[in-house]
């Protein structure tokens, strides 16, 4: 077993080698390349307990976040590890109380524990103490499971689903999965009831796109090409979501011009569509750990959902909009609540991949 200091020792080596790795000269390090080195399964068995603890990190690193920001930060101990906020990598116009950054903590949690089980360590999560989320591992039998094995094919799926509903059985499956402690799922698959979220899709994203700091925080997360993708291994990359990729500089120019709520709004709609149903993530109380624990429920969802070959994405804006998000919660019976999440599912194509940072830049 290795005390705190060696780990931080071995670890702080690692990092040193994947940030070199990481570093933005390595032209050759294609997007493709990228795409297979990042989104994989374990390729070679971890030597050691630290090795371990490195690749379940790994794995956490393929959870969403918040602008794909990766607001994490992981440190590593004998039989712990824990995941702290980085602060750096806040949005503070999308996200001024951190509410998506701590959700998208979560996310990262529910990946890290569903590694941890399929590589022989049950976790407890301790939620309590301070800023970080402490998972204590113990050794325990290896349990894979379709969560797991659903970890590197899962995305966010900006695109038009094909239409059609999901059976009863795999609504129910979504269901159970994806409830949580304090935290409550409400499945929209009613056309009326969909139509209703996309009014204040269409009404929170308008606000959203005519508030020049919310355009402005935005472009700072946009990859504009492959080449920027790679380099930063973070944010929005334009393919993901649809678009042509540009040279950075003229993305970088046109973004604000090109950005119209309109067309948004339009897109919205058809994608909304064709949608087989809307989750909507409502936890009991606001407090940051209710916050992480809706994010474990969204990563759940999301992971049960790959493993039935559903796809699912984000529209927020209704929840992002703070002016809007009392009236939303009102408009669907919860008024004395905070929705957390909205998420549309159906079945349809995939679209290019976004990208991570190697582990070594998030361990500290
Ligand atoms: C808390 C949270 C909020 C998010 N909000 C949105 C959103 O409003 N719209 C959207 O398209 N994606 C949203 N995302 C998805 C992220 O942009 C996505 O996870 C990230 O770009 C990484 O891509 P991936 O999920 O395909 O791995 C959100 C993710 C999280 C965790």
């Amino acid at each position: 077993m290795l005390c705190r200091r060696q780990f931080t020792q071995l670890s702080a080596a690692a990092m040193a080698s994947s940030v070199v790795a990481s570093s933005c000269s390595t032209d050759n390090n294609s997007y493709g390349d990228a795409v297979s080195q990042i989104w994989r399964h374990t390729n070679i068995p971890p030597a050691n307990e630290m090795a371990l603890q490195r690749e379940l990190v790994r794995y956490a690193t393929l959870a969403a976040s918040g602008h794909n920001t990766q607001c994490w930060k992981f440190q590593l101990e004998d039989r712990l590890i824990s995941i702290l906020p980085d602060l750096e990598r806040r949005t503070p116009v999308v996200d001024p109380d951190d509410h998506h950054l701590y959700a998208s903590l979560g996310c990262a949690t529910e990946n890290l524990v569903q590694a941890a089980k399929a590589n022989g360590l049950e976790s407890t999560v301790d939620l309590g103490a301070g800023e970080s989320i402490k998972i204590h591992l113990e050794p325990a039998q290896a349990v894979s499971s379709p969560l797991f094995e659903a970890i590197p094919n899962r995305q966010s799926t900006r695109t038009d689903y094909d239409g059609q509903p999901l059976s009863n059985e795999e609504l129910k499956q979504l269901e159970q999965t994806a409830t949580g402690t304090g935290v409550n799922l409400m499945l929209l698959t009613d056309k009326q009831a969909m139509e209703k979220v996309l009014a204040y899709v269409i009404e929170g994203n308008t606000l959203q796109i005519n508030d020049p700091a919310f355009v402005k925080e935005l472009k700072t997360w946009v990859r504009f090409n492959e080449k920027e993708a790679v380099c930063k291994g973070d944010g929005l990359f334009t393919k993901s979501s649809g678009n042509p990729t540009l040279p950075q500089w003229l993305g970088n120019r046109l973004f604000g011009m090109l950005l119209s709520a309109e067309s948004e709004n339009e897109k919205y709609t058809h994608q909304l569509r064709s949608s087989a149903g809307i989750a909507i993530f409502v936890s009991d109380q606001e407090t940051q750990a209710h916050w992480i624990e809706a994010g474990r429920c969204y990563q759940r969802f999301a992971l049960q959902a790959e493993a039935l070959d559903i796809r699912t994405a984000f529209l927020n804006q209704p929840v992002e909009v703070a002016s809007l998000r009392p009236q939303f919660a009102t408009s669907l019976g919860i008024s004395d609540y905070r929705p957390d999440l909205v998420v549309r599912f159906g079945r349809g194509p995939k679209m290019p991949r976004s990208l991570r940072r190697p582990v070594g830049a998030v361990i500290v």
